[in-house]
This record gives structure tokens, sequence and C-alpha cells, in this order.
């Protein structure tokens, strides 16, 4: 008898309302060029108004870039249980208000659940918070899911990598992303330190 075939790692993509919509998208292509990950994609209505405003796609395009497409309203989906096993979550980017149903476990949709049960399940929850300044609500929720073993993000661009473009600054940052995942083999170009004058 042939052994089974091995099961696909499942990763679970939200898109919710903040700007930076294109850090999902390139997530998403990023994922399918890598190959090897089944993709579960869900965005927040206002995800979906950052994705036109921001990127000038269509909900087609979007959807075309995953394996699996959840209504954020669908909280009956695969995704909303524990028992269905998935490597984790990323949020990209993510709005402060669904940082905050996380911090509080509100599991109002689909979204918000299934971050809670990666987070029960202490599998790896990866939000891209994007918001600036940042109130006391906002830094006591990152704390929160921090303290819970999620991760905390914020997509700020670096400049050590000399980036040309803005293209390579979204790269460089769903790179690092990627390898935080641990889903794929290393992306990101490892520093290799610098010599410099200090004194
Ligand atoms: C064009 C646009 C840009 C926004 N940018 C941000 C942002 O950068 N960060 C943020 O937390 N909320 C931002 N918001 C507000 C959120 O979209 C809003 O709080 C929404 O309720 C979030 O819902 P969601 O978490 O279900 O996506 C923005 C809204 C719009 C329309």
């Amino acid at each position: 008898m042939n052994a089974p075939a091995a099961a696909k790692r499942r990763l679970i993509v939200a898109i919710t309302g903040a700007s930076g919509a294109i850090y999902g998208v390139r997530l998403l292509e990023t994922l399918r060029r890598l190959g090897g990950v089944e993709t579960h994609l869900l965005v927040s209505a206002a995800g979906w108004l950052n994705i036109q405003h921001e990127l000038d796609l269509d909900k087609a395009a979007v959807h075309a870039l995953a394996d699996v497409v959840h209504n954020p309203r669908d909280v009956g989906a695969s995704i909303a249980s524990g028992s269905f096993a998935t490597e984790g979550m990323i949020v990209a980017p993510c709005s402060m208000r669904t940082l905050a149903s996380v911090a509080h476990g509100l599991s109002d949709n689909l979204i918000t659940r299934a971050a809670d049960v990666v987070l029960k399940e202490r599998r790896r929850l990866v939000l891209l918070v994007r918001e600036t300044p940042f109130n006391l609500a906002h830094l006591r929720n990152m704390t929160a899911v921090t303290e819970m073993g999620g991760v905390i993000f914020p997509p700020l661009p670096a400049f050590y990598h000399k980036p040309a473009s803005i293209d390579e600054m979204v790269d460089h940052t769903v790179a690092r992303v990627v390898d935080l995942l641990g889903v794929a083999q290393p992306v990101a170009a490892a520093w290799q330190g610098m010599r410099g004058e200090t004194d």
C-alpha cells in the first residue's frame, strides 16, 4: 500500500482595513511562488476598501491568489476550529480594530475567531499592525497579544538593504514575515555584518 501523500501545510492570511494592503497581496503572491503552502484567505469589509483604494484590484484578482477563500461572516468555517490543523495565521495589514478584538478574545468574526483559535492552539500568529501614532489602547492591546504568544510585526521599512523602490521595501518585509512563519526555505537575505568606523 502506498503511503498517504504528506498533507499540505495550511496558513491563514487575513487582510484587514489598515493602510498597506500591498503586504497581504504580496504575501499571497510570494507564498504561491514558493509553493508547498495551502493559503486560506480572509478579507474584512474595510480590507476591501483599502485594496480598492490603494491597489485598484478587484475581488476576483485577490481571490485568485489564494487556495481557499473564506467569508469573514462565516464563523462556522473549517478554520474556526482548532481541530483543523494549520501552521498559523498572519494578519497583513492588521487594523487597530482587529488587534483590539484579538487582544480581548472577542472572536466577533471569522478573522478574529481564527486568530483566537491559533492562539489557543499555541500556533504562530503574526500581526502586521499599522497605525501611527499609537494611543495607549493600541499599545496595551499589542502587549496583550504578545503575552498570549502572538508576534507584533509592524511593517516598518528597513534601509540597511538600500531599497531602490517601494516594491523592494515591501518585498523585504514580506520575506522577513515568511521566514518568521517558517513555512518555506529562508527567503530574506541574511545580514552578513559590517565593518565601519565607530570611533
Ligand atoms: C482608507 C482607510 C485607511 C485606514 N487606515 C487604517 C490604518 O492604517 N490603521 C487602522 O488601524 N485603521 C485604519 N482604518 C480604519 C479601519 O479600516 C476601521 O477601523 C475598520 O473598522 C477596521 O475594520 P477591520 O478590522 O474589520 O478591517 C482605515 C480606514 C480607511 C477607510
